[in-house]
């Protein structure tokens, strides 16, 4: 996708973060917005922030886990502002707390890190895709996974944003086979100096347990605050998009991470042990993590 001017962008998980960065780059470029959080203040603020920079804006209260709300910001995108052209399946959470072995891991921390993570992507892609390959004019499809999916092994988050690649290379080839105009893409950030390190926030009251009191913990907290800005990893999206780059991995110090893991696949052995020590070293050592 070349034109963005004019154009509507549907962003999930935009009152913050990285998605309320990809809305200021969509204003940037005189697109319309529409911003879907469940986070009710930070969505109005966001929208606040877009409206004085005279960005055409409306804010939806919603869910992503929610296959129907999901189709209500469906139907007031179009409502708004007719056809929808980037549509960026953002939202996601990562559950907090002391690590523990994966078979005593709550189900409630599953089903609430699952259904955002990985069905509330699917959600848009069923709910969006068939209208943007219909209307014809080009457009894009960026899915949000992240680098954690590649390290050997992982809860939750990990199996949830490899869900999301792996599904997005299937959009991707249905979209190429379909001769659409729709572009796809897979984004597998590093560390981006957000708010996700607090995502409990966010955690439904029916799906709360007692072992994930806050925080995700493992230092997370400094590696996130010295990672990528939200809006140099929101620049590097959408160059992507513009040159309809596939995979997005914005942080080339974990490529080392990503060849260790596929040798150790190789090699016909045991999982690859990710040394979180000697990774955050490497950031000392002025790696792009
Ligand atoms: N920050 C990082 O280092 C990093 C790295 C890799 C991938 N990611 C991914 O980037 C995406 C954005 O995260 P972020 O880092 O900007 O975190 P963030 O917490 O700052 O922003 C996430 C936004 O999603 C919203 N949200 C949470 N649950 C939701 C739901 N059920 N429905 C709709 N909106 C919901 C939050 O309110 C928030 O506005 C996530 O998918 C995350 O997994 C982040």
């Amino acid at each position: 996708m070349k034109n963005f001017a004019n154009k509507t962008a549907v962003i999930t998980g935009g009152g913050g973060g990285i998605g309320k960065a990809l809305a200021h780059m969509a204003a940037d470029r005189q697109m319309n917005v529409v911003l879907a959080d469940v986070q009710e203040d930070a969505l109005v603020a966001a929208v606040s922030e877009l409206e004085n920079r005279q960005c055409p804006v409306i804010g939806v209260n919603t869910d992503s886990r929610q296959k129907a709300m999901i189709e209500n910001l469906y139907t007031e995108a179009i409502n708004k502002f007719g056809n929808v052209h980037l549509l960026f399946n953002n939202a996601g959470v990562v559950n907090g707390g002391p690590k523990v072995p994966i078979w005593k891991l709550p189900d409630v921390d599953w089903e609430w890190v699952y259904g955002v993570n990985f069905q509330g992507v699917l959600n848009g892609i069923q709910t969006f895709t068939q209208h943007m390959v219909r209307h014809g004019e080009e457009g894009h499809i960026v899915n949000t996974a992240s680098i954690a999916c590649f390290m050997p092994g992982g809860g939750p988050y990990n199996v949830s944003k490899y869900g999301v690649v792996v599904v997005s290379e299937q959009l991707a080839l249905d979209l190429e086979a379909a001769e659409s105009k729709i572009g796809a893409s897979v984004l597998c950030p590093g560390w981006v100096d957000t708010g996700i390190s607090d995502a409990e926030r966010n955690r439904p009251s029916e799906l709360k347990n007692d072992i994930n009191p806050d925080g995700i913990g493992l230092g997370a907290d400094k590696l996130l605050a010295g990672g990528k800005s939200p809006h140099d990893l929101a620049a590097a999206v959408f160059e992507s998009i513009e040159n309809d780059q596939f995979y997005i991995f914005p942080h080339p110090g974990w490529d080392y991470m990503l060849r260790a893991h596929t040798e150790a696949m190789l090699s016909r052995g045991a999982p690859y042990h990710f040394d979180l020590e000697a990774h955050v070293a490497s950031r000392a050592a002025g790696q792009d993590i």
